[in-house]
């Protein structure tokens, strides 16, 4: 079977690597021929770690090519996995423009059986419209199956996630179908889980609605611990000890962010109030992300005194480590309140940056931790890079003007830094 991949973002890159490492013909397409060109060339257009020696050697075999042709694109393949992108409408729905244009091209380009597999994340009951988006853009009536095929990567771990799933969720009533993703996945050791579509749809954003409920859970916990004085990181530990409750996704911060869990869950609740189900506990989830970074940048200012004229510097600011996205990223809006509030703000990121228009004399960026944190009164780690749990933290310290550390993601060794001398406060968690 020779695998089309339509739109080559985090999810597409890694799916087509994935297929054409276990020997598959991959071919990936996406409308932006800058995209391609890059891509063509071995140069990801995206930070994810693992993945650019998997694109030069899989390009060097021959395994996996890009292009911009759907045409050639979708009548040499058997197998067409779409991974376009579904971002948000202004009402929080999801758009689908991308994922009719590409049906279409499927419809109107194919001249014999396609099994399309579709990734991206859709809302409920999107696969009967892609049926009918592929049958009328057709010009005979070819047979195809198109399948629900939600994906579970992470940025950041997207490869290993990628090789090493949980499970595989596959949303089709076509036995041919079933049996032949189970034959694309065969050397995929993960269970299978088959089922009608609507049914894997609703599993991705029930997933994705899960985990962002437990973090919004300890969040709000966090809030009551930073008056109770008990430390939020051990009580989700002792929590996490219970398998029922399990350890994941009980890291209290300052939110969630990214290109997921803030679009799913606008579009679940749009889904529920289009079907007349109200999901308060995800309403709650959804507001106690948009107030978590506020309400603890305010617990901070009381402790410094004020942001008004100080330095501050804010280590991270992808919506997390090992990746440069900053979709939904909760350091923009603590960027944004400490410039509301006058405040001199210098940021530092390994891979992200911000966008030019952003900056000005109150709001820089650096290349170095060291360059960023001088003469500054207060840190503010927004994301969780290795560099900065690894940095040399006593080293640092004679950089600084006054020594307060504000942990926006509870990584990094209170004790430790206390000991150094500086003032250490995380999201419910002090020493
Ligand atoms: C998430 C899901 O974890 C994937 O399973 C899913 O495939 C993906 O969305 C998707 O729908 O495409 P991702 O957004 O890449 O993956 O990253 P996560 O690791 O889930 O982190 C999301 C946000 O939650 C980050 O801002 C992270 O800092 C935050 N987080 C995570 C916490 O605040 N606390 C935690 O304990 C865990």
């Amino acid at each position: 079977m020779n695998i089309l991949i339509m739109g080559t973002g985090y999810v597409g890159v890694t799916t087509g690597l994935v297929f054409a490492e276990l020997g598959w013909n991959v071919t990936g397409l996406d409308p932006d021929p800058a995209k391609i060109n890059s891509l063509s060339q071995g140069k990801l257009t995206f930070y994810e770690p693992g993945l650019d020696t998997l694109l030069l050697k899989n390009l060097k075999s021959g395994n996996i090519h890009f292009t911009s042709d759907p045409e050639m694109a979708v009548r040499e393949s058997s197998l067409i996995f779409l991974c376009v992108g579904t971002p948000s409408t202004p009402d929080g729905g999801a758009d689908l423009q991308f994922i009719r244009q590409a049906s279409e091209n499927i419809g109107r380009y194919m001249q014999e059986y396609k099994l399309i597999a579709v990734k991206s994340t859709v809302p409920i009951e999107t696969n009967p419209k892609l049926v009918e988006w592929i049958h009328n853009a057709q010009l005979l009536p070819i047979p195809f199956d198109v399948v629900s095929n939600p994906e579970f990567l992470r940025e950041g771990s997207a490869l290993q996630d990628a090789l090493n799933p949980d499970r595989i969720i596959i949303g089709s009533s076509s036995d041919h179908a079933v049996h032949l993703m189970k034959v694309l996945y065969e050397k995929i050791n993960a269970p299978f889980f088959v089922t009608k579509p609507k049914t894997a749809e609703m599993i991705k954003y029930a997933s994705n609605g899960f985990l962002a409920t437990k973090i919004s859970y300890v969040n709000e916990l966090s809030r009551l611990c930073e008056n109770i004085d008990v430390n939020i990181s051990d009580v989700a530990e002792g929590m996490g000890m219970d398998p029922r409750i399990g350890q994941h996704f009980l890291r209290a911060g300052i939110g969630y962010g990214g290109s997921c869990f803030p679009k799913d869950i606008h579009a679940l609740l749009y889904t529920a109030k289009q079907y007349e189900a109200e999901l308060t506990i995800l309403e709650k989830v959804n507001q106690v992300n948009q107030t978590q970074s506020s309400y603890f940048l305010n617990v901070w200012e009381r402790e410094l005194g004020t942001f008004s004229n100080k330095r501050i510097a804010i280590l991270g600011i992808s919506f997390k480590p090992d990746t440069d996205d900053l979709r939904e990223a909760p350091s923009i809006a603590i960027i944004q309140q400490l410039l509301e509030c006058q405040a001199i703000v210098r940021v530092h990121d390994p891979a992200a940056k911000l966008p030019s228009d952003l900056l000005s004399e109150r709001l820089q960026q650096f290349d170095h931790v060291e360059d960023t944190i001088e003469r500054c009164d207060a840190i503010i780690l927004c994301s969780e890079w290795d560099l900065y749990k690894k940095a040399d933290w006593a080293q640092l310290r004679a950089l600084m003007n006054q020594h307060f550390v504000f942990d926006g993601r509870n990584v990094l060794d209170g004790k430790q830094l206390t000991a150094l001398g500086y003032h250490y406060h995380g999201v419910g968690r002090f020493m």
